[in-house]
C-alpha cells in the first residue's frame, strides 16, 4: 500500500508548529513525566518522530539529554529554529542504522505510528528495540480506534462516518481544529490486539497501558475526553 506521510509539507508543518499541551493534547503528556520518574533509569533518549520538536522539548525539561529524529525537513526546520540547542536529525523513512545498538535509556514515539503503515511497523519497532540498552524503555504514544469516531476537544471526525467501518490497517480521517489546517490528516487505524502483536514480534514486552482519562476541573471544554481515551499509551521493555 503507498500511503502518504502528511507532515512533509510546509504549511501542515507550521499549523503543527502552534500545537502545544491545550485540549486533547494535555492527555497524551499530562501523565508522562511520573510514567518516566517511575520507569526509565539514565538520560539518553532517543524521541522517533520528533515532528516541531514538542514532545523533544519536554523531554529535554525533564532533564533527558535527546535527539529528535523525523523524516520531514518541514517539521524538523521548525523544531531547531524553536530550540537551536536541541539535537534535530533527518532520517530515511526506516533507516536508522546511524545509532548503534544498545545506545538509549529511552525511546519516545509520540504520535509517529499513527501515520506508519502496517507492514513497516514491526520493522521499525524491532530497530528501536535494538538502539535500547537492556534496562531501557520504549514510550508508545498512539492514537486510541475510539479517537477516529468521536468529537473531541481539538478534533472532528464527524465528517467521516467511514471511520465507524475501518478494520485496522485501514485508512481513518480526522480534522484538527486547534489549528488553522483544516485538511483532514489520513491515519491507519491500529487496534491493541494489532499492537500488542507487533510488540511481540518486535521482541518487545507490554509493561504497562495508561488509557488517560480527564478528570472534568481541568480548563478545557470537554466533549468525550472524561469518558473515552482519545490515547494510548504503551510502555515496553526489551523482551528477556
Ligand atoms: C503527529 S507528528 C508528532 C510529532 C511529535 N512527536 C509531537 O509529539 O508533537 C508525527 C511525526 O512523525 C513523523 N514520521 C512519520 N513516519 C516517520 C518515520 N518512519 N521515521 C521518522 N519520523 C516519522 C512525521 O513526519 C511527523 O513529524
Amino acid at each position: 500500500m503507498s500511503f502518504v506521510n502528511c507532515y512533509e509539507d510546509a504549511s501542515r508543518a507550521n499549523a503543527y508548529s502552534t500545537l502545544e499541551f491545550a485540549n486533547t493534547y494535555y492527555l497524551a503528556y499530562r501523565d508522562l513525566p511520573a510514567i518516566l520518574a517511575e520507569h526509565v533509569t539514565g538520560t539518553k533518549a532517543l524521541d522517533f518522530g520528533c515532528g516541531t520538536g514538542r514532545s523533544t522539548r519536554l523531554l529535554r525539561k525533564l532533564g533527558f539529554q535527546v535527539t529528535g529524529i523525523d523524516t520531514s525537513e518541514d517539521m524538523l526546520r521548525i523544531a531547531r529554529s524553536t530550540d537551536p540547542s536541541g539535537d534535530y536529525r533527518v532520517v530515511p523513512g526506516d533507516d536508522l542504522s546511524a545509532f548503534p545498538a544498545g545506545t538509549f535509556d529511552l525511546v519516545l514515539s509520540a504520535f509517529t505510528f499513527d501515520n506508519i503503515p502496517g507492514a513497516a511497523k514491526t520493522r521499525i519497532f524491532r530497530d528501536l528495540r535494538k538502539l535500547l540498552k537492556p534496562t531501557g524503555s520504549l514510550v508508545s504514544i498512539v492514537s486510541s480506534p475510539e479517537i477516529y469516531t468521536h468529537e473531541w476537544a481539538s478534533f472532528t471526525t464527524k465528517d467521516f462516518p467511514e471511520n465507524a467501518l475501518a478494520r485496522s490497517g485501514d485508512v481513518v480521517r480526522i480534522i484538527t481544529t486547534d489549528h488553522p489546517d483544516q485538511r483532514p490528516v489520513e491515519d491507519i487505524l491500529w487496534t491493541d490486539e494489532s499492537y500488542r502483536a507487533v510488540y511481540r514480534e518486535a521482541g518487545l514486552s507490554v509493561v504497562q497501558v495508561f488509557a488517560p482519562l480527564a478528570k472534568g476541573d481541568e480548563p478545557y471544554s470537554w466533549v468525550n475526553e472524561t469518558k473515552i481515551a482519545p490515547w494510548i499509551i504503551y510502555l515496553l521493555k526489551p523482551a528477556l
